[in-house]
């Protein structure tokens, strides 16, 4: 992914690490920077040699500030739609990768930002960070799914009052409103989320691929149809070679050697 501007991709194993790269406007989204997260995240989830994902952003400041204000300043009725559309679909491709998608979010997450975030399977902040959803402010509403995945994971009274304020929230108040995982050192976040990125790859792939399927496609479904799904996906992930590794390996008392790609 070497044709990529605004996105660095770079891989430690089977561990992939995506940086939103535009320091200089606090990694905030134009459409050339959504377009290449879209690409990167496609090409990611088809390589069979990465296991799991991290998103940060890049520089001391920012995961991402936002979708760029100067691009959102222009739009009218049509192209906000569009706008809106081209930002949900690519933070759509990053939750429904097959592989698990980790936040790192080290400052400001704010707008776009922390919708990114919200695509993420899990995310961890630095104790400096800031997380909301200002649109408000702007005279806008967010966009790229907040309105939708905030209230999913917080429940509607937690993102009503931080969509209607539009005021961010630290990090310890992201944690005790379930936001976020965990809360690191500004040094010690990327370490501490490689870690938990490492404790998943040690994983069998195909279980992490159908766990992150049953939970998310659950979600939208009622309970007995999720379970149905769940006991589906349970059948599927016996007739494979990863269960008789992940058993065999258990009884012979030896590390799972797992099959990728
Ligand atoms: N869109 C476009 N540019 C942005 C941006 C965004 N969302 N967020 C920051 N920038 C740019 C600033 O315009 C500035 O560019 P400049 O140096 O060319 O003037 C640069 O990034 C640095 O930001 P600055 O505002 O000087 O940093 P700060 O430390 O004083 O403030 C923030 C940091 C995050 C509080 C402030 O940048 C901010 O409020 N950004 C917008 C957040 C927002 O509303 N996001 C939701 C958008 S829908």
């Amino acid at each position: 992914m070497t044709d990529l501007q605004n996105v660095l991709v770079e891989r430690e194993g089977h561990l992939a690490v995506v940086t939103v790269n535009r320091p200089s406007k606090l990694n905030a989204l134009d459409n050339e920077t959504i377009t290449e997260l879209d690409t990167a995240f496609t090409a990611l989830d088809g390589d069979a040699g990465v296991a799991a994902i991290i998103v940060t952003g890049a520089g001391e400041k920012a995961f991402v500030a936002g979708a760029d204000i100067t691009v959102l300043a222009k739009q009218g009725v049509l192209d906000g739609t569009a706008n809106s559309r081209h930002g949900q679909r690519m933070m759509s491709r990053l939750e429904n990768c097959s592989k698990p998608v980790l936040a790192a979010i080290n400052g400001f997450a704010l707008g776009g930002g922390l919708e990114l975030a919200l695509a993420c399977d899990v995310r961890f902040a630095s104790n400096n960070a800031k997380l909301g959803l200002p649109e408000v402010s702007l005279g806008i509403i967010p966009g790229y799914g907040g309105t939708q995945r905030l209230a999913r994971l917080c429940g509607s009274g937690a993102a009503l009052q931080l969509i209607l304020t539009g005021d961010p929230v630290t990090a310890d108040e992201a944690m005790r409103i379930g936001l976020v995982n965990g809360v690191f050192e500004p040094a010690e976040l990327l370490v501490k989320v490689k870690a938990i990125a490492q404790r998943m790859v040690s994983r069998g792939p195909t279980a992490l691929a159908l766990a992150k399927q049953a939970v998310r496609r659950g979600a939208a479904m009622s309970m007995d149809d999720a379970l149905a799904l769940e006991a589906d996906l349970f059948g599927m992930i016996s007739s494979t070679a990863e269960m008789k590794e992940g058993m065999a390996a258990f009884l012979e008392k030896r590390k799972p050697s797992w099959l990728r790609g």
